[in-house]
Formats: C-alpha cells, sequence, structure tokens
C-alpha cells in the first residue's frame, strides 16, 4: 500500500497532496481516493491478463462513481449487485453489454433494469430466480443471456470467512443440482443459458491457489458442455484477487497468474472460443483508498492504551467486521518511530466499534491524524453510515495532483430531515 504514498516528508501525501491540507478543508472522517493507483491497478491486471480474460470490476467494492468513470474510460466490464449499482450504470451511459449481474435476491424492479439496460448477462443464484428472470423476459418480448452460479464442490480455503467456501450458503446452486436445473431452465424459450460463473473464496494472495481453482471450474465447464450440449459463451472465476493489509504479506503476483491461465486456455482446446471473466473489486480499489481520522481522546484503561478517533464502525466496518487490521500510520508523525501499542476505536457506544487492535504507533496526542490505508474497497461503501447519526464523511479524489470533492459530507441535520414527524 504504502509503494504509492511519498515518504520524503515528515508528513504523508497522496498524488503530492498532504493529508493535513485534505484534512483542514474537508473535515475528518475523510475519504480520500488516488486516481492514479486505480489506473495502475488496472493497467497492471490488464497487462498480465492474456486477452481472452475480460475484467469486470465488481463495483460493490467502492460504487463512487468517479472510481466508476475511470475504470470505464480504461475499457474494465462492470459486475453489479443492486438496483443502485445499475442505476449507477445508467447514470454513468456505460453500454449495458460491458456489465453482468450477480448476486443472491434479485427484485423484480432490478431484473426489469437490468433488462431495460440490455445488460450482457445475468449471473443466476437460483432456479426460481431463472423462471423470474424468464417471465421478465417475455414481458419485455427478449430472449435474455443467462449463467449458471455453481455453488461448488471444492473451494479455496479462506484465510477470513468471506464467501464461505463449500459449505451450505445462499450463493448459487449447488454442483450436484445443476445438470437437473439444466434440464429444465432449457425448457425456458425468454432465457438461454450461456455462462457458469463460480466464486468461492476472496482475499486470496497465492496466484497458484487461484490457478487451481479455475482448472476446476474449467472442468466443470466441460462437463456441462459435454453432458448437457452447451455452447457456453462465457466462464466467469469470480473475484478474490487478494491485497496485502499486514506487514509481510506479499502481492498478488499478477504475471503469474495471468501465465497460468494463458497456459490452462491453451491447454483446453474445447473452450478455447468462451470468453473468461474475472470480477475483481479489492484489487482494482482497495489500495487507492485512504480514511484520515481525527484523534478525538487518547485514555489508558487497565493497562490498555486507547485512541479515541471521530471515525467509527459507522464510517469503516471491515476491520471489526472481517476481524482484520488495516495498515495504520500517523500522517502528521509519519517520520516518528511507533512507542507504544494502541487499540484504535470510534465514538460509538458499543465495544464493537474497535478499528484496530494492537497497533503500534508513535505516542499520540489529542488532535493527531490517523490514515487507515487500503480503505478503497469495502470502506465507505460497507458502513453503518446512520448507526448513532455522526456525520456521513466526504469522499475526495485527488487527480492529476488537484482534489475534486467526488461525494459531498452529509451533516446529521440534513438526514434527519428525513424522519417524519
Ligand atoms: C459476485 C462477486 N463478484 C466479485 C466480488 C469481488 O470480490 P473481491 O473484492 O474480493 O475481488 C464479490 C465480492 O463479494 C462478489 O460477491
Amino acid at each position: 500500500m504504502l509503494e504509492y504514498i511519498k515518504r520524503n516528508t515528515s508528513r504523508l501525501q497522496i498524488g503530492g497532496i498532504d493529508f493535513e491540507e485534505l484534512t483542514r478543508q474537508y473535515k475528518t472522517p475523510l475519504y480520500v481516493y488516488d486516481a492514479e493507483i486505480i489506473r495502475t491497478k488496472f493497467q497492471r491486471l490488464r497487462d498480465a491478463m492474456p486477452p481472452h480474460v475480460h475484467i469486470f470490476y465488481a463495483m460493490k467494492s467502492n460504487p463512487n462513481l468517479a472510481v466508476i468513470r475511470i475504470l470505464a474510460e480504461l475499457g474494465c466490464g462492470f459486475d453489479v449487485a443492486s438496483i443502485g449499482e445499475l442505476t449507477a450504470i445508467k447514470k454513468m451511459a456505460i453500454d449495458g453489454s460491458r456489465v453482468v449481474f450477480t448476486g443472491p435476491g434479485k427484485s423484480d424492479d432490478e431484473i426489469a433494469l437490468a433488462i431495460q439496460l440490455g445488460i450482457y448477462s445475468f449471473n443466476c443464484e437460483s432456479e426460481n430466480e431463472i423462471i423470474r428472470i424468464n417471465s421478465a423476459a417475455k414481458k419485455a418480448n427478449k430472449k435474455i443471456k443467462i449463467g449458471l452460479r455453481v455453488n461448488t464442490d471444492y473451494a479455496i480455503k479462506e484465510t477470513i470467512k468471506m464467501i464461505g467456501g463449500t459449505q451450505a450458503k445462499k450463493f448459487g446452486i449447488d454442483e450436484n443440482q445443476i445438470f437437473d436445473v439444466i434440464d429444465r431452465v432449457s425448457k425456458l424459450e425468454n432465457v438461454i443459458v450461456v455462462g457458469i460463473h463460480v466464486f468461492n473464496a476472496a482475499q486470496v494472495l497465492d496466484y497458484k491457489q487461484l490457478a487451481a481453482n479455475t482448472k476446476n471450474i474449467l472442468r466443470l465447464a466441460c462437463d456441462i458442455m459435454d453432458h448437457k450440449n452447451l455452447s457456453l459463451e462465457y466462464i466467469d472465476i469470480g473475484g478474490g484477487l487478494g491485497i496485502p493489509y499486514a506487514e509481510g504479506e506479499k502481492e498478488l503476483d499478477v504475471i503469474a497468474l495471468g501465465r497460468e491461465f494463458s497456459d490452462l486456455h491453451k491447454e483446453i482446446s474445447s473452450l478455447s472460443t468462451v470468453r473468461w471473466i474475472v470480477e475483481p473489486g479489492r484489487y482494482l480499489s482497495g489500495e487507492c483508498g485512504v480514511l484520515l481520522t481525527n484523534v478525538v481522546d487518547v485514555k489508558t484503561s487497565r493497562g490498555v492504551r486507547f485512541v479515541i478517533t471521530d471515525a467509527g464502525i459507522n464510517n469503516f466496518l471491515r476491520p471489526a467486521l472481517i476481524h482484520q487490521n488495516h495498515p495504520v500510520r500517523v500522517s502528521n508523525k509519519f517520520d516518528h518511530e511507533p512507542a507504544n501499542i494502541y487499540r484504535v476505536e470510534g465514538p460509538l457506544c458499543t465495544s464493537l466499534d474497535c478499528l484496530g487492535t494492537d497497533v503500534k504507533l508513535p505516542d499520540i496526542e489529542m488532535g493527531d491524524t490517523i490514515a487507515f490505508f487500503n480503505a478503497g474497497a469495502y470502506g465507505f461503501s460497507e458502513s453503518m453510515p446512520y448507526f448513532l447519526s455522526h456525520p456521513i464523511p466526504a469522499e475526495v479524489m485527488v487527480k492529476r495532483g488537484k482534489v475534486i470533492l467526488v461525494r459531498r459530507r452529509i451533516e446529521p441535520h440534513e438526514y434527519i430531515e428525513h424522519c417524519i414527524i
């Protein structure tokens, strides 16, 4: 994460802009995104992947329109999961052919909007969902492409449970049901099965595991094509490309992964015309983002040193939800050596409100600025902004040396007005 941050001053900078300057102007908590990092990460992945692999950004990781715009301009596709994300596609005038729609519990409104936008394919999570998509397609007088999301009998073992491996889950159709489902849905007139989708582990840093898992997915695709006489157009291998969070964790070697993908593509000739889709979220948007928070209090309780920040799990839920620390620095004391071990907590009235445990930091004083790195993915979007009625932070993007406000801060009085007395 820090490879992108200029280290030559005692204060942290992003894209040449001093963090302290940003917090003065936009207040804290504040999300800051570096446009250059998004571009670098996309380009790094694009260059590493063979041409048959298409990149569709998992919008759920960071749906800010400014992030979407950069990726859209770079030619990226999009994996959406809600009516809001479909609405973002519409607002940004992104061609539907660059969109897949994945996720359980698709509502009738979502299905209708996706059909209206002419998306490339629905990755379907159940037989009932397929029947509902078929009815909606019939109403719209269209034939719709679908892929079957498969809950496979194999998975990469996750270090932290996020997708859930091979257990019973709401995602996809169990592998042992898939042939029967294909038999039944093939009779429907307004949908056509053209793809399969498998996503069974998140935050994977080992390219060999990703390649081995993909090989299993390709075998499944071959079985489906052989036994069900289907000609598949795409195989969606999901997201899950990890980024380093802990000290000492290594970057995912995407060049080696691309080489493995290329070899697999050559090896399985029956799939030579099938396009692969990969749906990274975190890999593209994680490292571009920093959450800046102000230290409101410092105290010791029963031997534990606490730093209380103005951001809590209302703004940044991931560390508490996933039980994983993000890299943390004190932005105005970047060149100070760590002095103590702290627990960093937010201002909410719950002991769940913990943003970092056993964090080594320099001596902390009230007014210091704590920076949480790798907060670009599942940061702003995976929070609970209304809990305890604090301000909802602004998001700014640094682009070509300029700071752009990409979502304004919302003060509590603004959303309190939404209540009807
Ligand atoms: C269907 C789907 N695709 C892609 C992703 C992106 O995963 P990641 O950010 O780990 O790459 C997710 C994340 O939950 C997902 O549910």
